[in-house]
């Protein structure tokens, strides 16, 4: 067999090619608009719009998406009896994984093939089914959408019973525009294969739920704050660090496959992070964070990634850490549907080669008589 080219884990390889999103010199653009400007001049709406219609929406288009959005997010009460039935015990990404499965059984928009209408109404059902098992698991009622919040605010309601303050859905916004989307991340790759069998949307978003829960992917944010609990201070931190770092331990929430000299989002958000800390006068946390940030940057060159800042950005928020990897996933939505669109487009089944290293052909030794 020629010798066939093995690059582990895909790196390096170009598996399709995409208008959605790139890193072009350092920096990620949504469909050409830069992260920081979106960060800066953009809500997850507009964002989401940009990614699922390939254009920022003016305003009337704006309000339209809010309002359709708006409208999808009741859950069926078949969804919500699920959402009852699931152990407590179960973690959220979990619950997520087989509450979108159970919602795709009660999607109104199924009998027609408006791709681009389902992934309005997953995005929408996501966040009220986050929404709806935090507040069980709290011992209260699903609470109805308020009609006019902004998507993260009225995630925020929807959890708490009440609105948010500004900051708070600011900053919540702000994390879902910069999860939104990140071209060929293992779990986009997920679904485009699941869609390049011809399979369905609601399959390719389960698959890549599953995709992202891992903590060398979405799962970092909870794993990188889980680390960071562990410390009472940066004392302690930086002992962790230097013992981890000498047993070469992998630190959630750090490193990443496209960006090698830092991930323009982590810095994007860590200056909000700083800001919102010093409002609540948590220097000890930012002490903390910086005795790990440190050593990884400065003797190992691994820098930040989403994750990172992502973590303490939402403890300061007050969010439970069960709920970090599913508000990715309440952004990412967003990505992996415009992926699916665009690999049903224009498909060819994934199916990659792969090199053989087991033992050579040898017969079936004959049956004893
Ligand atoms: C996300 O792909 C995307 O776009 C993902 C994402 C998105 O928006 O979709 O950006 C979201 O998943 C961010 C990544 C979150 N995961 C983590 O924070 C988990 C910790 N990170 C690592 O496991 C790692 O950095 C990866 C998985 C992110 C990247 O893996 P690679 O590209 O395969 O890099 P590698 O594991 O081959 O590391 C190269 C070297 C190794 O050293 P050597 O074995 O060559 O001596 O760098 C070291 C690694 O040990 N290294 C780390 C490290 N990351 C890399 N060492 C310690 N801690 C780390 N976090």
């Amino acid at each position: 067999m020629s010798e066939l080219h093995f690059s582990p884990g895909l790196d390096g390889v170009v598996a399709g090619e995409t208008d959605i999103a790139c890193v072009d010199q350092g920096v990620l653009l949504y469909r050409g608009y830069a992260i920081e400007d979106l960060a800066e001049n953009a809500t997850f709406e507009e964002a989401a719009h940009l990614l699922l219609y390939g254009e920022l929406p003016d305003a009337a288009a704006l309000t339209a998406f809010k309002q359709r959005l708006d409208g999808y997010r009741p859950l069926a009460p078949e969804v919500v009896d699920a959402l009852r039935l699931i152990p407590k015990a179960v973690p959220m990404m979990d619950v997520l994984r087989t509450a979108v499965s159970m919602t795709g059984h009660f999607d109104p928009v199924s009998d027609t093939a408006d791709l681009r209408e389902r992934s309005v109404w997953l995005t929408a059902q996501i966040a009220s089914i986050i929404a709806a098992r935090y507040r069980l698991l709290n011992g209260q009622e699903p609470l109805n959408a308020k009609p006019g919040l902004s998507h993260a605010a009225q995630l925020l309601y929807q959890a708490n019973g009440q609105e948010p303050d500004e900051l708070h859905a600011r900053l919540l916004d702000l994390t879902l525009v910069l999860y939104a989307e990140h071209e060929f991340n293992a779990s986009t790759f997920t679904a485009r294969v699941i869609c390049s069998t011809l399979s369905d949307l609601v399959s390719a978003v389960v698959g890549a739920i599953g995709a992202l829960k891992g903590p060398l992917h979405g799962g970092a944010n909870e794993a990188a704050m889980e680390m960071l609990t562990q410390f009472k201070t940066a004392a302690e931190a930086s002992a962790w660090i230097k013992d981890a770092l000498a047993h070469k331990r992998k630190v959630m929430g750090f490193g990443h496959r496209v960006y090698k000299h830092g991930d323009h989002r982590a810095r994007i958000l860590e200056r909000e992070l700083r800001k919102l800390a010093a409002s609540l006068g948590a220097h000890e946390w930012m002490a903390i964070y910086d005795a790990i940030k440190e050593p990884m940057v400065n003797d190992k060159k691994i820098y930040p990634n989403l994750d990172y800042p992502c973590g303490l950005t939402y403890y300061l928020l007050g969010l439970p850490l069960d709920l970090y990897t599913p508000l990715f996933v309440a952004a990412r939505v967003t990505g992996w549907c415009a992926h699916f669109m665009e690999q049903a487009a224009n498909n060819r089944i994934y199916r990659p080669l792969s090199r053989y290293t087991g033992p050579p052909a040898r017969p079936v030794p004959a049956r004893a008589k």
